[in-house]
């Protein structure tokens, strides 16, 4: 059996506090704090905690060149629980999962810390609309109650300001104005198949194409995209949608047509939805449910190891949603976009690695219920009236 070190890792050291359980049968309350090191893997959902010693060893290896385990055999009490844990990779069969999502992680060409920031900030089964609502953290007045006053909404710079002029308002502003945040859907009315696809066509259909080589072709879109690469593709999870079987569905740019995905489960679609967006039901029975999903291979192509490549590909992201809002917004449906999502369970629901693509935030779009019940943030009443 040959080894090597994983493709990225780093270490920190965290401290834990935990009562003093000696201290406690003597009757007193006592708390102590342990000092160990963790092992951050790009291609390990969770961090390992490693010993001095361990954390010293992958740092001798190389993450290229294989060595004989046989060569190591007197510290192989050391890295027997780094091969289980996936830290040290190996050529052996029993080993090939972590393989692989390792191999993913190098072909991926990421920028190391951002392959950490990405795969340790994903989720798994969070409910962070139970979260809030446990720790009061609900309106802006509890956060303010909670967490007391924010940073000022301005940074004001010494200086004297100089007016602007106010522009007169067009069509363009009223439909700006228009655009809020929707969290009361219509649960009971569909979008049409034509409103669903106009929005499609808007804002990720591919508007030309241009084909370099054979192998090599690159879209313009109506929103922009670093490097010009549209990484990013489009997942659905449609509701209501008349003359639209409800389902899961990936979206082709270029032919600008759905292909039905297979669901992993039965469970109805609107708890799938909710699943994926931990919990915020005020969103989970908009009417389609559109999964921003970035294919980083694409990007890093040109951006190999970049420091900026992860920060354009989420860029891109806000591009899309923004385009979708005013999209929605124009045909008087409302959407939502949100970054609160459970990334392994839409994974799981999509089918997808999580390695080399995984999604980064939801778009909803449907109907405006008649009544409100969660709170929007209409200040102006373009949506709400008094
Ligand atoms: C990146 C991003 C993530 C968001 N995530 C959530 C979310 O998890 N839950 C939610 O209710 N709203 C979410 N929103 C909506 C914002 O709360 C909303 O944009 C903000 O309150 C301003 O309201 P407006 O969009 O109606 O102007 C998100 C918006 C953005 C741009």
């Amino acid at each position: 059996m040959k080894l090597r070190r994983c493709t990225t890792v780093m270490f920190e050291p965290r401290e834990a506090v935990a009562v003093d359980l000696q201290a406690m049968l003597a009757g007193r309350t006592e708390l102590t704090t342990t000092t160990g090191w963790v092992a951050l893997a790009a291609h390990l959902d969770q961090p390992v905690p490693v010993s001095a010693a361990q954390r010293e060893l992958l740092g001798s290896l190389s993450a290229q060149r294989w060595i004989e385990a046989l060569e190591m055999d007197d510290s192989r009490s050391q890295w027997q629980p780094l091969l289980e844990a996936g830290l040290l990779i190996s050529d052996g069969d029993e080993h090939a999962a972590h393989r692989r999502r390792d191999e993913g992680i190098r072909e991926g060409h990421w920028w190391p810390l951002a392959a950490l920031a990405h795969r340790h900030g994903r989720w798994s089964g969070v409910n962070s609309a139970a979260e809030m609502r446990d720790n009061h953290l609900v309106t802006a007045r509890d956060l303010r109650q909670q967490l007391g006053p924010p940073p000022p909404a301005v940074q004001v710079r010494s200086g004297e300001y100089q007016k602007l002029p106010a522009v007169d308002a067009t069509a363009y502003d009223q439909l700006l104005e228009r655009r809020t945040t929707c969290r009361n859907f219509d649960a009971q009315r569909s979008i049409s198949l034509e409103q669903l696809a106009q929005l499609l066509q808007r804002t990720v259909k591919a508007q030309a194409v241009v084909q370099v080589e054979e192998d090599t072709a690159f879209f313009k879109k109506n929103v922009p995209s670093g490097g010009g690469l549209h990484a990013t593709e489009t997942y659905l999870l449609v509701q209501r949608v008349e003359g639209l079987a409800s389902g899961l569905y990936h979206y082709h740019p270029l032919e600008h047509a759905l292909v039905a995905l297979p669901r992993q489960c039965d469970r109805p679609l609107q708890d799938v939805a909710e699943t994926m967006l931990s919990g915020q039901d005020w969103f989970a029975n908009a009417a389609a449910h559109l999964v921003l999903v970035p294919r980083f291979a694409r990007t890093h192509w040109k951006y190999r190891n970049h420091a900026k490549a992860y920060r354009a590909l989420l860029l891109d992201i806000g591009h899309i949603s923004q385009a979708l809002y005013m999209a929605a917004t124009e045909r008087g449906l409302a959407a939502f976009v949100t970054a609160a999502i459970n990334d392994v369970d839409t994974e799981q629901v999509f089918g997808l690695d999580g390695i080399t693509q995984g999604p980064v935030a939801v778009v909803g779009v449907g109907w405006r219920s008649e009544t409100r019940t969660t709170t929007e943030f209409d200040p102006n009443h373009a949506v709400w009236p008094a």
